[in-house]
């Protein structure tokens, strides 16, 4: 992706150090400072601390730390407790275990000398891939909005809502939900985003970045606005991104997508997930009953962040003093909700048959 005339992933490895940059997503959307990621301790707080956020990122560091941790200890005890050590850092996205999964299995029949090089070739690997993998899930999912585009014949723009950030910061590059955005954009076509500001890590905040550095007209609006938009017609298509997707096609994806999904139901507009294969546990059937939300610090929610007149980035208190408050990050919306997913398969309804369809492979993993 471009900034400020730049192409950046959302992390890259600086062979001259030998450590592995992100952008510090902590300080966006009012300044772009990057980090080096240097210790197995500081890739484990990078993740929980969000300064890598998004379930695809989150893998991809995970894989970076995997090989940090080889190059010190090859040992088959320390590739299970870096496994264990990092798979700790977030429980929701499943993209931080089908990374640790794929590092682990790769390494293990190797012998101890060779694992810290391949750990890192299979690091820049799941990179790569991660970007190439959200290119194609753009390009099915531009369908959807070149055929809504079509329909609309009068070149009025596409209005299309979306919830958290699922961009190229979630990514290594491309995003999930904005990677279709943004090759319609880049193909000419008249869009606008309803960018939800997604209390309380107020995620759209960056996807409102995102798509400004792109120039991609948008709107930034509060998490209950969506429903209304939806009921007066303002809404085209709903495309979010997931962190876990279940066989049967439930999705879970940040907390509010569940009621987003509701409104649109309820007003017929159409609701897609987009997502790379990597976000499917196909040991999961049932989102409600078998996938682990995440509970974050009381503090993301009686607190709020913002920069002041001054350019002084800080937080404030919201809530009376004292106040219980509860913080489940991520909710489950049920198949039945979701008009289609977009995978780099293709796009398929969101069932076991419609998955199996783009991924027969998987028919006998035990769900
Ligand atoms: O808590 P976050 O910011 O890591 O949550 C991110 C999301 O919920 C995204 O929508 C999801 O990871 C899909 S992004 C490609």
């Amino acid at each position: 992706m471009i900034v400020d005339g730049k192409h950046f992933r959302s992390l890259w490895w600086n062979e001259t150090r030998g450590v592995l940059e992100i952008i510090d997503q902590t300080w966006l959307p009012y300044d772009f400072r990057t980090i080096q990621v240097v210790t197995l301790q500081d890739f484990a707080d990078a993740i929980r601390e969000m300064k890598v956020r998004g379930a695809p990122l989150i893998g991809a560091t995970a894989a970076y730390g995997v090989a940090r941790a080889m190059e010190s200890d090859p040992s088959d005890a320390n590739l299970e407790r870096t496994w264990n050590f990092l798979e700790a850092t977030r429980p929701t996205a499943i993209n931080l275990k089908w990374a640790l999964n794929r590092c682990r299995d790769a390494l293990l029949p190797l012998p101890e000398s060779d694992r810290a090089a391949s750990a890192l070739r299979l690091a820049h690997l799941i990179a790569d891939e991660d970007v190439q993998i959200n290119k194609k899930v753009g390009q099915h999912g531009l369908e959807i909005i070149l055929k809504i585009a079509q329909r609309k014949n009068n070149g009025d723009p596409v209005r299309i809502l979306t919830h958290c950030n699922a961009g190229w910061l979630a990514t290594v590059d491309w995003g999930t939900a904005t990677s279709p955005i943004y090759q319609a954009h880049d193909m000419g076509l008249n869009l606008h985003v309803w960018v939800d500001e997604t209390r309380p890590r107020n995620q759209g905040a960056i996807t409102a970045w995102e798509l400004g550095k792109h120039g991609v007209p948008h709107t930034y609006i509060v998490d209950n606005a969506g429903g209304h938009l939806m009921q007066h017609g303002m809404v085209d298509l709903v495309i979010t991104g997931t962190d876990r997707t279940t066989r049967c096609g439930d999705v879970c994806n940040k907390i509010g997508t569940y009621l987003k999904a509701l409104a649109a139901k309820d007003n017929d507009v159409p609701f897609y997930v987009a997502l790379p294969s990597s976000t499917i546990d196909w040991t999961v059937r049932n989102g409600l009953m078998e996938i682990p939300i995440e509970e974050r610090s009381d503090a993301e929610i009686s607190n709020i962040q913002g920069i002041s007149a001054a350019g002084k980035v800080d937080a404030v208190t919201v809530t009376p003093e004292g106040t219980p408050v509860g913080n489940p990050a991520f909710d489950v919306t049920p198949s039945r909700l979701v008009t289609g997913l977009i995978t780099e398969r293709g796009l398929c309804d969101a069932s076991e048959t419609g998955l199996l369809s783009l991924f027969p492979e998987f028919s006998d993993t035990v769900g």
